[in-house]
């Protein structure tokens, strides 16, 4: 299949690019380097240097001999998106390309105005472009398991079936998102579904949880096709950003109580996901949602886990409940539903020691790479 990766460059849009590209599909990664460019402003580089999107191509032709192609531009400039989709007439897309850090959003006017002006101009942007150019072409969707937030009854896979003196409807399931950037995906899933309405099209929104590493089988002994790995306040998640305070000797930063509880997947399982959704697409005139993750944890979870790890590798851990600069519930019941990517045929890979302690490994050797200073600002969510 002809496969478009918006947000091509990213954390999950190159090790996916790589992914469906090894399956054999022909593959074109855009990106305008959103993220490395908003990471140096911020101070917040990865771990690692990682080549460019040109370079990274080159490298990956190299070690398999397939070709991946590139294309710089903004997603928001409607001439550049309808050009890219003119020329190469993608039959599925994945949409990864938008400003994805919950508190990067809540930091400023500027970033939240601009997180909430990206976003939303590349959902509608995509959704003209398949209208115009691509008409059938599969949308998938990059959502997050924020959306739902953090109610007190279980959440389903997107919809509910509300029953109302006396009758029936299914809406979609109640969303109250904790941050701008999540609730710049409540409005994107608004989006899709009136169009999905409206014109008929075929989209999957994958409600993704926390994703956590970098080694998949692509880039396997190929550390040059690593991704990003950032483990900073704002462009970290929380298991990569816990294992690399743990190398640099910095007390794990747990917020408040850390009763906080997510449902988190191994970067291997979000590329099966992505795989799964285009070879398995929604139909036309269906939004498909699937809750994405593999296991639910608290932060305290995560802390003793990584703590643990630490221990076996001859490292002292320590952790600090530090006042909450997010505004969240610190202790909830959270029991989400999780079955439609395993009907697909996800084979789960759970976060067990061994896959902390190879993470560890890889950390301790750029030891030398951490910034201390970019690992903790406390970006408060009200002033
Ligand atoms: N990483 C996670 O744990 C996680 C969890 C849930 C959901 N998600 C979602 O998955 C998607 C990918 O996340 P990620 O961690 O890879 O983020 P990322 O920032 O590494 O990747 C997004 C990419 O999109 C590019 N981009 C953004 N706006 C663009 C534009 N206007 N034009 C062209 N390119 C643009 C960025 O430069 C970046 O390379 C995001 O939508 C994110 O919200 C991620």
């Amino acid at each position: 299949m002809r496969i478009l990766i918006l947000g091509g460059d990213g954390y999950l849009g190159w090790p996916t690019g790589m992914h469906l590209s090894a399956q054999g599909h022909e593959v074109l990664c855009v990106d305008n380097y959103l993220r490395r460019n908003l990471a140096r402003e911020e101070d917040s580089e990865a771990l690692f240097e990682v080549p460019n999107l040109h370079q990274r191509a080159a490298l990956w032709q190299a070690v398999s001999g397939k070709e991946l192609q590139v294309r710089i531009g903004d997603l928001c400039e409607w001439d550049f998106i309808a050009a890219v989709f003119q020329e190469f007439q993608p039959e599925a897309l994945i949409h990864y390309a938008e400003q994805p850090s919950a508190p990067y959003s809540m930091k400023s006017r500027h970033a939240a105005g601009e997180t909430l002006r990206n976003n939303l101009t590349v959902t509608f942007n995509v959704i003209q472009a398949v209208e115009a150019y691509a008409q059938g072409c599969h949308i998938i969707k990059l959502g997050t398991m924020g959306e739902y937030g953090t109610p007190n009854i279980d959440i389903e896979e997107g919809w509910l079936e509300v029953s109302h003196k006396g009758r029936q409807q299914r809406f979609l399931y109640p969303r109250q998102a904790g941050s701008l950037y999540h609730t710049t995906k409540v409005m994107d899933t608004d989006l899709l579904w009136f169009y999905v309405r409206m014109w008929g099209l075929r989209v999957t929104d994958l409600m993704q949880g926390p994703v956590y590493g970098v080694e998949t089988h692509e880039n396997k002994g190929h550390e040059e096709l690593y991704p990003f790995f950032n483990y900073d306040e704002l462009f970290g998640t929380v298991i990569n950003r816990f294992m690399v305070q743990a190398v640099a000797g910095y007390p794990l930063t747990v917020y408040g109580k850390g009763g906080q509880t997510r449902g988190y997947l191994n970067i291997k399982d979000t590329l099966q996901c992505l795989r799964l959704s285009v070879e398995k697409p929604a139909k036309e005139g269906e939004l498909r949602i699937f809750n994405q993750f593999v296991e639910t944890f608290s932060v305290n979870q995560i802390a003793e886990k990584v703590q643990a790890s630490g221990a076996r590798l001859g490292l002292k851990v320590e952790v600090k409940h530090l006042p909450n600069p997010r505004k969240e519930m610190e202790e909830h019941y959270y029991n989400p539903v999780h079955s439609g990517l395993l009907e697909l045929g996800l084979k789960a890979h759970p976060l067990t020691d061994s896959v902390l302690d190879e993470m560890m490994r890889l950390i301790i050797r750029y030891k030398d790479n951490i910034n201390r200073d970019a690992i903790f600002r406390g970006v408060k969510w009200k002033k």
